[in-house]
């Protein structure tokens, strides 16, 4: 018995063992493919966000910023509200360069992922999302595929993506992009590498809140919508009252609004002119007219 045991334990041993060295190979190999074909997408955490390199740390040649290109990131708005999605375009510019690259990284303070992106899937697919564990987070990059890396005019190349703010915000925001701006010989000699960063902020917000009343002045009229129109682009938000009338809108940008009641029990003024600057609003009640 005692024998046998120790056989089967051996032959179990064997397999792990063998299993075990077949997966670090395929790990092994994979990464190192994955590494080696640029053309097709960076490996993740080249984007010079803190604790990242850059792609000199493979594309040897010039200095980053170097050259006479550039790599810029656009659309990223000055401060965000939560859960707010942007259309970003990176470019990376170069004047003799006959393929394009790039990878691009949102981080907080804290050097944690911050936001989501999403990339168009409509072929051919230019873009693609990436996930890359650096300094104890996992962190997500935007970056070119294969085919992302033709030029459509001469000199540059864009991409485009989106990008939603996180819920709830997360404090100063900081883009990190790096760009190649490639010769096209499917090697990783003879480019130029750009870096560049942007940060949006947290918007500065408000709330409003106040109470919807029946002609009386004293109970509160429930389930009554309440829209939230901005006076400057014609935005409009609603918010219902609740049992005892109260209503509340989070989130409000300095602005000038118009405030409105609709209710089938009663007629109620419209509030144009009600002014958002420093500080939330309280107070702004509708009384219900005979
Ligand atoms: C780990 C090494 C490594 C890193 C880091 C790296 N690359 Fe590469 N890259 C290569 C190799 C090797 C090639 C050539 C083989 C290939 O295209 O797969 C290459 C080729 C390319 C090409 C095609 C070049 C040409 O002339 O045809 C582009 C574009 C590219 N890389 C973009 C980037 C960008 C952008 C970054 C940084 C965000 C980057 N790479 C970071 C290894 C790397």
């Amino acid at each position: 018995m005692g024998i046998i045991n120790r056989k089967r334990t051996g032959i179990k041993l064997a397999v792990i063992l063998v299993f075990c060295s077949l997966t670090f190979v395929l790990v092994f190999v994979g990464s190192r493919q994955k590494a080696a074909a640029s053309a097709s997408g960076p490996s993740p955490s080249y984007t010079n966000a803190p604790n990242e390199g850059n792609c000199t740390v493979c594309h040897a040649g010039p200095p980053a910023n170097s050259g006479t290109g550039s790599v810029s990131i656009a659309g990223v708005p000055a401060t965000y509200l939560p859960g707010e999605t942007a259309s970003i375009t990176v470019t990376t510019s170069e004047e003799t360069g006959s393929a394009y690259g790039f990878q691009l990284t949102a981080v907080d303070s804290g050097g944690s992922p911050a936001g989501t992106f999403a990339v168009p899937t409509a072929p051919p697919v230019q873009t693609q999302v990436v996930a890359g564990f650096i300094a104890g987070v996992t962190r997500m990059y935007v970056e070119h595929t294969i085919i992302g890396v033709q030029p459509t005019q001469f000199g540059s190349k864009s991409w485009t993506f989106t990008w939603t703010a996180p819920t709830p915000a997360k404090g100063k925001i900081d883009f990190y992009a790096a760009g190649n701006g490639a010769d096209g010989d499917a090697t990783n000699s003879g480019d130029f590498i750009y870096t560049t960063s942007v940060s949006t902020s947290p918007a500065v917000v408000y709330s409003i809140n106040g109470r919807v009343f029946l002609s009386d002045g004293t109970r509160g009229l429930r389930n009554s919508l309440i829209a939230l129109i901005d006076q400057n682009s014609g935005a409009t938000r609603t918010a219902t009252t609740s049992s005892f009338g109260f209503y509340s809108f989070t989130d409000v940008l300095p602005g000038t609004y118009t405030l409105s009641v609709k209710s089938k029990l009663y007629r109620y003024a419209v509030k144009p002119n009600v002014v958002v600057s420093t500080s939330d609003l309280s107070n702004i009640d509708f009384i219900g007219l005979e």
